[in-house]
């Protein structure tokens, strides 16, 4: 089976978030069992700088109103055998970072570059996809591509990684791509119609739908605050009768144990296994509180993106109301100026606080392997990684009862979970979760539970093979 998976991003090319994450380790393990994969990405400036990959050819398309010339980069995976191309626009260089319209006009460019280098491959590789597997909106409109423009039945997958996000744009994009409005399906519903929504199109188009974990594609189907404008799409898709199923499929992502492995871990400060946590832990939490000026207490951090998704507000709400806990919080990553001040602020406030606003993936490794709990106190979350990292380094988390949290954490087993949105649920956990560690025996079964729980790429790459061999049926 020949799959050609296609998004925004892909480690360790370039990569901005989990999305790339996964675009680089769900080819691994489909590659394993037996999945001919392939990935497509833009060749953006930041790759070429990095990699000056050679060129392989070219085609050429119509966009706008002129000829847009494509060159075709690719690169072997590092220590595999799996082909990652990568599309060059000679014209309207591919950019990372693009806001607004410019940026749905470039993936609108993209998509349809990835709809004419199918043929291109075949030609120029001998290698057709049986299937095409989207992800997000800057990928999602490939279906409609496919179906109205290129005139290929090849089955397709549209995965959501994140439904806030879902490219919505001037209809003017239909005329660069010199579609009709009435091609597609979304637009027939607001009278008139002014804008494009990616997204809502790949999922009223795309053969199936799935998302990232199995309770986050319950959370948005239901209508949800955060996702209300999801089901109007699956409405028009059974309508039309374009999707084989209406279901949207949740299969929860995986980690990278190559990558996650305090065994193996060059950044951590010691290695350590299952059989020698409870050193290996201590030295690092030694290390870590040394290295961050904080006293021996029990250990707290937060690592991730500072975006409204990710719950800060909550987290800072709670601290102001542990003050007398005898704990330390260390709080890593970067995002929206505001958030990042009101990180900044609180930690100027409590000694026993201490923020780093920057992105320091070593760092994070040496928080994971340090702390004793990691604190996840998302809005939603389709999936989330850090969880499942964090794990694996023996540091439980406390995480919000939501999306993939929910399915990867067993309250008061490998974890705790507290109802979403409310810092008294937070502090209630962490409560829980002090006393917890207080019981020696009953905490040592907790970590080396969370250690042992399996969230390796293995088992859902086999659901997603599962799903392809069913689109392909
Ligand atoms: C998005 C989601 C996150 C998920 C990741 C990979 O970043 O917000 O929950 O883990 O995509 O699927």
């Amino acid at each position: 089976m020949n799959v050609l998976i296609t998004g925004y991003e892909a480690a360790p090319f370039y990569k901005r978030g989990g999305l790339g994450d996964v675009m680089e380790s769900l080819p691994k393990a489909l590659s394993k069992i037996g999945v001919d994969v392939r990935v497509v990405i833009p060749y953006y400036n930041d790759i070429k700088k990095k990699y000056n990959f050679k060129e392989e050819g070219e085609f050429v398309m119509k966009f706008e109103s002129e000829e847009d010339r494509i060159g075709v980069y690719s690169s072997l995976l590092p220590q595999t055998k799996i082909p990652f191309y990568f599309l060059d626009n000679k014209r309207h260089k591919f950019i990372s970072y693009k806001r607004g319209r410019d940026k749905i006009n470039q993936f609108a460019s993209f998509d349809l570059a990835v709809g004419h280098f199918i043929g291109w491959v075949s030609e120029h590789h001998h290698w057709s996809p049986d299937l095409i597997h989207c992800n997000d909106w800057h990928t999602a409109i490939i279906p409609l591509i496919l179906r109205k423009k290129i005139n290929l039945s090849i089955p397709t997958l549209l995965t959501i990684h994140n439904l806030m996000y879902q490219g919505v744009g001037s209809l003017k994009v239909l005329d660069l791509l010199h579609m009709k409005d009435e091609e597609t399906k979304e637009l027939k519903r607001d009278k008139p119609a002014t804008a494009i929504n990616f997204l809502g199109e790949g999922i009223i188009h795309a053969t199936r739908v799935s998302t990232v974990s199995p309770t986050y594609a319950k959370e948005i189907e239901q209508t949800e605050r955060d996702h209300s404008l999801i089901s109007p799409f699956l409405v028009k898709r059974e309508q039309e009768g374009l999707g084989k199923d209406r279901r949207v499929m949740g299969i929860l992502n995986g980690i990278d144990y190559d990558i996650w492995d305090p065994a193996k871990d060059e950044f951590a400060f010691h290695k350590f296994d299952i059989n020698n946590w409870e050193v290996g832990k201590k030295d690092n939490k030694d290390d870590l509180l040394k290295c961050l000026g904080l006293e021996d207490r029990p250990t707290f951090c937060f690592v991730g993106r500072m975006a409204a998704q990710k719950g800060l507000d909550i987290l800072i709400k709670t601290i102001n109301h542990i003050s007398n806990f005898n704990v330390n919080i260390i709080i890593l990553g970067s995002g929206t100026p505001k958030i990042q001040a009101s990180v900044l602020k609180i930690a100027k406030k409590f000694t026993w606080v201490k923020a780093e606003v920057v992105y320091d993936e070593e760092l994070a490794h040496k928080i994971y392997a340090g702390s004793d709990f990691i604190i996840v106190p998302s809005r939603y979350e389709p999936c989330g990684l850090i969880q499942m990292i964090a794990m694996r380094y023996g540091t439980i988390p406390i995480a919000s009862d939501t999306g993939g949290l929910r399915d990867s954490i067993l309250n008061g087993k490998n974890g705790f979970l507290f109802k979403k949105g409310k810092s008294i649920r937070l502090k209630k956990a962490i409560e829980r979760a002090l006393s917890r560690m207080q019981n020696k025996e009953k905490f040592k079964k907790m970590v080396e539970r969370a250690m042992k729980t399996d969230f390796s790429w293995d088992k859902s790459a086999v659901l997603y093979k599962k799903l392809y061999e069913e689109m392909l049926r």
